[in-house]
């Protein structure tokens, strides 16, 4: 698929407040840092479009962007990120929770995870939160660019395996870079594949009412 528009909607912090969810939506989630708003300027091709920083925790609100205007890549903010205080982790965690809970026409869930690393508690939580609400998701592993390939294969078979202890079928791992556009065409093809499978929504049942999971 090749983009031809990618245009900044709205930067909200409230399911209500989100563009109507008319059109099918992707959303980046990872841990802060890990290169979410980064990759969505590499597949849109547009540097300056979601912004970035080499400290954690820039993203701070729900970012929408319309793609070819027709469909919606969705930034939000990190996880985990330990060095700001209790009470906005808080509020970061139960935004991203109310969304991901109450986003009905949220086709897919890029989970980020990033590729030098060896699995962590809080990537594979947020992976059984996925698999509980019934989200699909997929793996991408980042910044593949600065490691070996053998250091990247060896990690990926360590994350397959996590996931193995918990999931029947390992959901899909796709390697990125944003610095490379590694992974670019993969992602691009299985949203043009996906999005016909989109089913607009009665208008009384846009949102979903909060609850616990
Ligand atoms: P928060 O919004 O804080 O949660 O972070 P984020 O996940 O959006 O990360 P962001 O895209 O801001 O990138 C964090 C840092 O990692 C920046 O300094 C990026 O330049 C760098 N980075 C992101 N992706 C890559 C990549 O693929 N390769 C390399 N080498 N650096 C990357
Ligand atoms: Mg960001």
């Amino acid at each position: 698929m090749i983009i031809k528009s990618a245009v900044f909607i709205s930067s909200e912090v409230s399911l209500p407040k989100y563009p109507r969810p008319v059109i099918p939506e992707y959303a980046f989630i990872g841990r802060s840092n890990v290169g979410k708003s980064s990759l969505i300027n590499m597949l849109t091709g547009n540097k300056s479009l979601a912004r970035t920083s080499e400290e954690p925790g820039k993203t701070r609100t729900i970012n929408h962007y319309m793609i070819n205007e027709s469909w919606y890549i969705v930034d939000l903010p990190g996880y985990g990120f330990a060095r700001t205080s209790k009470s906005t982790r808080e509020k970061w965690e139960a935004m991203i929770h109310q969304y991901l809970q109450g986003r009905l026409s949220l086709m897919n869930v890029f989970l980020l995870v990033d590729s030098r690393i060896t699995p962590q508690a809080s990537d594979l939580s947020m992976a059984n939160k996925l698999g509980l609400l019934g989200i699909p998701f997929t793996i991408l592993f980042t910044k593949s660019d600065k490691i070996s390939s053998t250091i990247l294969e060896k990690h990926r078979a360590i994350f397959r395996k996590s996931m193995e202890e918990h999931w029947e079928e390992v959901p899909r791992i796709i390697v990125t870079s944003s610095k490379t556009s590694t992974g670019k065409e993969e992602i691009l093809k299985f949203i043009e594949k996906t999005n016909p499978l989109f089913k607009p929504q009665a208008q009384d049942t846009y949102y979903k009412k909060p609850g616990k999971i």
